[in-house]
């Protein structure tokens, strides 16, 4: 593994900007969202070491990629097919995998977090890394509704470390909310900002606060549109509909939740409900917690609100 150095550039203008220049990233967890920001990052001219425990996830992810960049080839290369090719060889040449993550950061710029929605888990992975990963190399973390600075607080380089949160599917969103903690350095955050504009996404930024700015409106709409259906108002398919319909949303919230897994949801609103019990906002949903607890999470099991 390459070492890399550490390059700050500065802009022209007064409001000089300083970066890091993100060339190697890392993302810790094969699942859709790692495997989507590896993806994106390698189709963009980084190179990418995806990181996992285990190592059939890694190569299902890496098919997956190929598979997705192939799709994309066809498409925006169709009368080019030799420039389609070569587009898809760099990309697929970008990226690696490694079940250790430990020696991968040694030489990376960004590591961006997406595995288990688990503080603990998390705090013990940025811990260990912490240790070994370069000065100059900044966490990240792509949380749907933890703390970045509870994340951040089992390391020394609180500094360096930020939030990055990607939507799914990552290759075809565009947004990337980019968060700074009370202890994120400016340069930090401008290089999370210009990471995101690398990868071709639009960022806004928000405070390190529950749920950022997208779930912390999407996951009440979603929870209300259940309990619609919980109360009998509506039925899931007329509710989809409704939304698809009526609003423009590509997908209702019943297709939605399908689609983002009813179990990471779940995680988020118990998180939520805990830490305020008395918000009905966040209250608890007997059909959403039936459903997970048969192990019904959504598309990716074959079944959640609809079957799959
Ligand atoms: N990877 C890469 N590309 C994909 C893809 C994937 N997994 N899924 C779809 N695409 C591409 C397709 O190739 C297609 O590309 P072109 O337009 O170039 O042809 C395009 O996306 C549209 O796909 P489809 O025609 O297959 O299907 P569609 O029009 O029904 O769109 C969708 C599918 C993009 C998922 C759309 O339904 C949609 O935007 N849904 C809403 C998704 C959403 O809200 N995501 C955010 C969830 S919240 C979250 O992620 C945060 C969290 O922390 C929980």
């Amino acid at each position: 593994m390459a070492f890399f150095t550490h390059h700050i550039c500065r802009g022209l203008s007064s409001s000089a900007v300083r970066h890091v220049v993100i060339k190697h990233v890392t993302i810790i967890g094969g699942g859709q969202m790692g495997a989507g920001i590896a993806q994106v990052a390698a189709s963009t001219g980084h190179a990418v070491t995806l990181v996992d425990t285990n190592e059939d996830i890694l190569k299902k992810a890496v098919k997956g990629i190929e598979g997705n960049l192939k799709r994309v080839v066809k498409k925006k290369f169709a009368d080019k097919p030799e420039a389609g090719e070569e587009f898809l060889q760099k990309a697929m040449q970008n990226v690696s995998i490694s079940t250790d993550a430990g020696s991968v950061v040694q030489g990376t710029d960004l590591v961006v977090e997406a595995i288990v929605e688990n503080l603990k888990v998390k705090q013990d992975l940025f811990g260990g890394l912490d240790k070994v990963a370069p000065a100059h190399t900044i966490f990240a973390s792509n949380t749907s509704s933890l703390s970045i600075t509870d994340i951040a607080s089992s390391t020394s380089r609180l500094d360096r470390f930020g939030g990055l949160h990607f939507f799914n599917p990552v290759p075809v969103m565009r947004l990337v909310e980019v968060i700074a903690t009370s202890s994120t350095s400016q340069e930090t955050f401008d290089s999370l900002l210009n990471f995101s504009k690398m990868l071709g996404k639009t960022s806004v930024s928000c405070k390190d606060t529950p749920g950022f700015i997208v779930n912390r409106l999407l996951l009440p709409y979603i929870l209300d549109a259940v309990r619609m259906y919980e109360r009998g108002d509506g039925s899931k398919e007329d509710i989809d509909i409704a939304m698809k319909l009526g609003c423009g949303y590509p997908m209702g919230p019943f297709e939605l939740s399908d689609y983002v897994g009813l179990d990471t949801m779940k995680f988020i609103m118990d998180g939520w409900s805990a830490a305020n019990p008395d918000n009905p906002m966040f209250a608890q949903s007997e059909v959403l917690n039936k459903l997970v607890a048969e192990g019904k999470f959504g598309k990716k099991t074959g079944e959640g609100f609809y079957k799959y």
